[in-house]
């Protein structure tokens, strides 16, 4: 065990109190059947439920995120995990930082933590298997000996399959506000921000280089959806297969700077985005990032196509 142990390598930083996963997302859409669509077309698999639907990855059991039918889009809430001798001391903390607790929104009963960001986005804290991954996901960029053809025909190219959520990025009226929420509270850490308009977090316990960003807006609502792919390959298949599908709208193909993740943003239904993702920086349990704060035109990203003039939009606040 020992021995398995060490192969493996840390996954917990001793001592400290912090979540270890964004365990799951919720998302309010005002007509299922588009959302199904979308997401089934994007690469990922849905599961009816009772009136919801469970968005699971290809290969892997944890439920990532579920949907719900309501008046609007708008993310309704999130999850985050924590380890099971961490609950009590997670409680302990929201009391003394005078954090109201909250009953769970109506059927999602849970033995939960709940409570609201200083945006009022509903937040849970709940025990679960550490989802985010214990070491750098793996990349593959293949080359093909010399004599032979490496890209299939257009009809032989496989569906990209995204192998698990990667982060969400939300908006947030205050970005250094929210910084110091979530490090107070969840024991996030600051990866990296640009001034007050974009910020970076990732989890204490081994984690990608963000598992929550935060950008700036009048108020709280959803973003992106990143979810991880294993080559740039698969993220321009991705994209071309959405484009295929009328869901042409987007950003890139290009590359972060911070994360330094290959990307490519699906506009989805609603204005808020889906993103394949690949190759992002990891930081291990015993790294200590230093959180810097880096120039916006120097870091937003390296190269890609002009982003789109909206690309920043809140479109969850009402209009
Ligand atoms: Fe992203």
């Amino acid at each position: 065990m020992t021995q398995i142990r060490s192969f493996i390598g840390a996954t917990r930083r001793p001592g400290e109190l912090g979540v270890h996963s964004l365990d799951e997302f919720n998302l309010i859409v005002p007509d299922m059947k588009v959302a199904e669509t979308f997401y089934g077309e994007f690469g990922l698999e849905l599961q009816p439920r009772g009136n919801r639907m469970e968005i699971r990855t290809q290969g892997h059991n944890h439920r990532w995120g579920t949907i719900v039918e309501g008046s609007r889009k708008r993310l309704s809430h999130f999850s985050f995990g924590v380890f099971e001798d961490d609950f009590s001391r997670f409680k302990d903390r929201l009391n003394n930082l005078h954090e109201p607790l909250l009953d769970a929104p109506p059927g999602f009963e849970s033995s939960g933590l709940w409570f609201h960001s200083p945006d009022g986005l509903l937040i849970e804290l709940r025990v679960a298997d550490k989802s985010s991954p214990n070491e750098k996901s793996s990349f593959t960029m293949v080359s093909a000996p010399a004599g032979v053809q490496s890209a299939p025909s257009r009809t032989q190219a496989p569906r990209t399959k995204p192998r698990r959520l990667a982060h969400v990025l939300v908006f947030t009226a205050d970005v250094l506000a929210s910084i110091a929420f979530y490090e107070r509270v969840l024991g996030l850490r600051l990866s990296d921000r640009s001034n007050d308009g974009i910020a970076f977090m990732h989890g204490i316990h081994g984690s990608d280089h963000h598992l929550l960003a935060l950008a700036k807006a009048r108020g709280p609502g959803l973003h992106h959806l990143s979810w991880d792919v294993g080559s740039i390959n698969d993220t321009g298949l991705g994209a071309m297969h959405m484009a295929d599908k009328g869901y042409a709208a987007g950003w890139g193909l290009g590359r972060h700077v911070l994360g330094s993740n290959y990307f490519h943003y699906v506009r989805d239904p609603w204005g808020s985005y889906s993103e394949y993702s690949a190759d992002i920086d990891y930081i291990p349990v015993n790294c200590d990032w230093p959180g810097q704060d880096n120039p916006g035109h120097d870091s937003f990203y390296g190269w890609g196509p002009v982003t789109p003039e909206d690309f920043a939009v809140n479109y969850e606040l009402a209009s």
